[in-house]
């Protein structure tokens, strides 16, 4: 591994031998796919040199692309190669919503350490990995690929990513650069609706949206990424406050930032530039180092230095970050891939076997009445039901990398594998599709089938109630297809698409044993699942392995211990809901005022936190080392749990405090403390946790910094957001 110094040095040195266009090349990422506009990745690559190529799966044409770049292009600079592996490369994981209700860091980490190996041995240096957006509107289709709405339940997912993707040698040859997107506020999106605008307080920027990226920082992320939209009427790509106040100044980060795609282009479509060379000027000046597929740094920074109104050092400063990253992972020395190592690599039994028990670990189980599940392994007659009980697809979920066929195991094969003597029917029931088509919809989903008629969708749906009938036992699969979440994803319902609450109502009506299996990208308001059917999974969009996860699981071999990320609101037109909200002067608690709206109630339909487990937990003995402590010193606290159960199983154990008044009102409870533990029936274990400045401290409106107050906090310990076991502490100057 080469020192700070030789690395600083032989940027320099590079620097000395470039010309101007070539520098201004390695501020351009270009698209390497056949469908990207404008000039080929070769010919540019030939010509100029390039920073990165994005939008390429193709382990060949990197070599031949490579080959180009060291053989051909004037200053002989590798490209690095960049791709989407946002959950899995071959071997598919749970999407990043589901691996952050595992509560258990691990389970990102060894997902990406995986997902890393397998890319770069495809040939990929980069993944525009992991998204870090907070999300409390789970309209918003990309809540589907962030930890949900707790900032700090996303920190630790957040710096678990990192150490996935990257470990902690740059030259290894199995890992690959980290990009912490998007920077920042893109999952307060007005309505939910992906790249509308965002407007936040800077006390809501420092205490809820910022605090994963910087823990990404702290992990050592190489690389950002800039959101879209505007961001207080200011688009991030322009915004040189969050690009290098924030991230440079106050966070010492020294990677680089790409703009997210056609991001420096689109300053124009946005209306804050007034045309290209406008645009390109407001990035560089902002401290956006590479342009995403917009191709407006190459056609106007060298015009910009050449009449003087950019310095050719501006240009260096940007340019040195990206010279530095591809000389720490050794590029120069390993510029090519072994083309015969993927298929050694990818998707090994042992990739599986994680993925497997990575999805085991995300699944979080809604209800269980009288004790339904696990169900057992004797049963002989049973229906599956529902438009994803057989999709590879909607198994796998959103954000499947270029090129990749599905290959889940669904949830139907995985019963089947689990019940190989069972009679087991299956039938889909009505399709479900999006009222409006995905963008991208021909590229990246492989079960496109011509929309059904009313009359075939009636067809489907009798079938599927008569197959209903002749069973014992009906597991409902119901959801929505990956196509519904993630990007150009978002929607203004949260119900189920299509008819399938309707048949999942006609199901019920029969009085048979019935379970509700989810498999979605977002929360979902399913009231009326809620209320009538006895058991429900959440599984979300799990993965290669999510079928067989689903039947260990439904049928006893693992115990489900995930927790939800993010709240179910009752409503759609509820969002944004979340939990860490400032009280108001009529709390929901009041009995006069039960709820914020006359025509229901406001309360989540199931809580941040929450999942329930095959076994009970109870909470004891809840301690403060000390009830008084001065600002700036910390306490610990501690609390028993034990397993008051007949089964071995895992209760996330959580501590949320409130601060009662201080220089701003704070939210009536935050999660500052959690940690996932096993217990065998019987026993009991004592948790600890530390609170102290990093956790009683917050950015105050008032008085425009981070402080801590001398005051009084609740505390609470439990299994969720509704803790109930309390204990107080007193902070005093
Ligand atoms: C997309 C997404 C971003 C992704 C990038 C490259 O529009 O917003 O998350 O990494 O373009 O594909």
């Amino acid at each position: 591994m080469k020192s700070e110094n030789e690395v600083a040095q032989r940027v320099e040195t590079l620097l000395g031998q470039m010309s101007l266009a070539e520098k201004v090349a390695q501020l351009a990422q270009i698209g390497g796919a056949d469908w990207n506009f404008g000039p080929k990745a070769e010919d540019i690559i030939r010509e100029r040199g390039a920073g990165s190529v994005l939008w390429l799966n193709d382990t060949k044409k990197f070599n031949q692309l490579q080959k180009i770049a060291i053989e051909e292009s004037p200053s002989g600079i590798p490209v690095l190669f960049a791709l989407d592996v946002i959950h899995g490369y071959r071997t598919i994981f749970p999407i990043p919503l589901a691996m952050a209700a595992s509560w258990d860091p691990d389970v990102p980490e060894k997902s990406q350490v995986v997902a890393a190996k397998e890319s770069r041995a495809a040939g990929i240096h980069w993944t525009f990995t992991p998204m870090l957006d907070n999300a409390r509107d789970a309209r918003w289709g990309r809540i589907a690929e962030g930890a949900g709405e707790d900032p700090y339940l996303g920190a630790a997912m957040a710096a678990a990513q990192v150490r996935g993707l990257q470990g902690e040698d740059p030259t290894d040859p199995e890992r690959v650069l980290a990009c912490a997107k998007h920077f920042v506020g893109y999952g307060a999106s007005e309505g939910g609706r992906d790249y509308d605008p965002v407007h936040l307080s800077e006390a809501q920027l420092r205490n809820v949206h910022l605090p994963p990226f910087q823990a990404a920082v702290e992990a050592g992320v190489a690389t950002f990424m800039s959101a879209y939209m505007d961001m207080n009427n200011v688009p991030a790509n322009a915004n040189r406050w969050l690009l290098t106040n924030v991230l440079r100044d106050e966070w010492g980060f020294d990677g680089f930032v790409v703009s997210d795609a056609f991001g420096v282009g689109n300053l124009v479509v946005q209306g804050h530039a007034r045309d290209g060379r406008d645009a390109a000027l407001r990035s560089l000046k902002a401290g956006l180092n590479m342009d995403m597929a917009s191709s407006t740094y190459l056609e106007n920074l060298d015009g910009l230095v050449e009449d003087g109104t950019l310095s050719g050092e501006q240009v260096d400063a940007m340019v040195r970050p990206i010279l530095a990253a591809k000389i720490r992972m050794g590029l120069f020395e390993q510029p090519y891939v072994d083309e015969a190592l993927l298929e050694q690599v990818a998707a090994l039994p042992e990739h599986r076997q994680t993925a497997r028990w990575s999805a085991q670990r995300s699944m979080v189980l809604l209800k269980n009445e009288g004790g339904l599940l696990p169900l057992s392994t004797e049963q002989q007659n049973i229906a599956i039901i529902g438009p994803l009980a057989n999709s590879m697809e909607a198994t796998e979920g959103s954000w499947m990398v270029f090129g990749h066929q599905p290959a889940a195991v669904t949830v139907l094969a995985g019963i089947q594998a689990k019940l190989p003597g069972a009679n087991i029917a299956y039938a889909p029931g009505p399709d479900i599709n999006r009222d409006v088509p995905h963008p991208f919809g021909e590229f990246n989903l492989s079960e496109r089938k011509p929309i059904q008629t009313a009359e075939e969708a009636e067809v489907a749906f009798q079938t599927a109630v008569a197959t209903a009938k002749d069973a014992d036992l009906v597991i409902m699969v119901m959801g929505e297809k990956a196509d519904m979440s993630g990007e150009f994803a978002s929607r203004g319902s949260l119900d189920l698409p299509g008819r399938q609450e309707e048949l999942l109502k006609v199901v019920s009506a029969m009085g048979k044993p019935i379970v509700l299996v989810l498999l979605n990208g977002r929360p979902l308001s399913i009231n009326w699942a809620a209320e009538q059917i006895p058991a429900i999974l959440e599984a979300w969009q799990p993965g290669t392995e999510g079928g067989h996860a689903v039947a260990d699981i439904l049928f006893g071999d693992v115990n489900p211990g995930g927790k939800l990320p993010a709240c179910f609101p009752r409503s759609g037109t509820h969002a944004p809901l979340y939990y860490a909200r400032t009280l108001t002067h009529l709390p929901e608690d009041n009995p006069r005022y039960r709820s914020r709206y006359w025509d229901g109630p406001t309360t989540p339909l199931y809580p941040f936190g929450f999942g329930l487990s095959y076994t009970t937990f109870a909470f004891s003995n809840l301690q403060v080392s000390a009830p008084q402590v001065k600002v700036g010193d910390s306490v610990t606290v501690s609390v028993d749990v034990t397993n008051s159960g007949q089964v071995a199983g895992d209760e996330v154990v959580q501590l949320y405090i409130h601060q009662k008044w201080g220089s701003d009102s704070r939210p009536m409870r935050e999660l500052k403390g959690f940690e996932r533990v096993t217990l065998q029936p019987g026993q009991t274990k004592t948790m600890t946790f530390n609170l102290g400045p990093d956790e009683l401290r917050y950015w105050s409106t008032n008085v425009g910094q981070w402080i801590q107050d001398a005051a009084v906090f609740d505390i609470w310990v439990g299994a969720d957001s509704l803790a109930t076991l309390h204990a107080d502490l007193e902070v005093v100057e």
